[in-house]
């Protein structure tokens, strides 16, 4: 099933997500209707806050960016298959040089802004059946687990950039969270009036 994605401005997007045992209620229908609602949006990446639930989830399929030219057939190779749940993740460790990427976010929709972060992360977590690892990544993919990991942690890309580069994208931000605008998939609007 698709989920609406809550849009910027949500409460919910701001909060500290909060770990979840093994006793969820209905884990594998949640995690197979997440996959649902991010590949319906072409994400890369998704997580709970996003669909309105306060806990450390978060889904990465980087198959999308396996089809960069400028990659070698390896680095390919390991976007094509990476697909994964993150459940109660806490990054242990960040490292190496800051670099910048473009980053967006399925919540809000047609901002696309260079943000800085390290280029390895070490990440403990558990799998879809609470299997626990510790793994290292780099590049394209430790970008977009940071990116999910700072919405369980209730911070959003646009949190990261400049007081300049918030005031000159705050008018869009607004209209966002007023639902005054074209998303291509199904979200829900914190500011929005009622009957729209
Ligand atoms: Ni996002």
């Amino acid at each position: 099933m698709i989920l609406p994605i809550v849009a910027y401005g949500s409460p919910v997007l701001k909060k500290k997500a909060a770990p979840i045992d093994k006793d969820y209620p209905k884990l594998e229908e949640l995690l197979d209707n997440m996959f649902e609602t991010m590949y319906n949006a072409h994400g890369v990446g998704l997580a709970a806050p996003q669909i309105g639930l306060p806990i450390r989830i978060f889904l990465v399929d980087a198959s999308p960016f396996a089809d960069d030219e400028e990659l070698t057939a390896e680095e390919q190779a390991s976007l094509e298959t990476f697909k994964k749940v993150f459940i109660n993740a806490e990054i242990l460790e960040e490292t190496g040089e800051e670099w910048a990427f473009t980053e967006g976010c399925l919540s809000i929709p047609d901002v696309r802004e260079d943000v800085f972060r390290k280029e390895t992360i070490k990440i403990k977590y558990l799998d879809e059946n609470f299997e626990p690892h510790t793994e290292e990544y780099s590049g394209l993919i430790a970008r977009v687990i940071q990116h999910e990991y700072d919405h369980i942690e209730g911070v959003l890309f646009t949190d990261k950039l400049s007081s300049l580069k918030k005031r000159l994208i705050k008018g869009k931000l607004t209209n966002i969270s007023k639902g005054k605008i074209n998303a291509e998939y199904r979200m829900k609007f914190p500011l929005a009036k009622k009957g729209r």
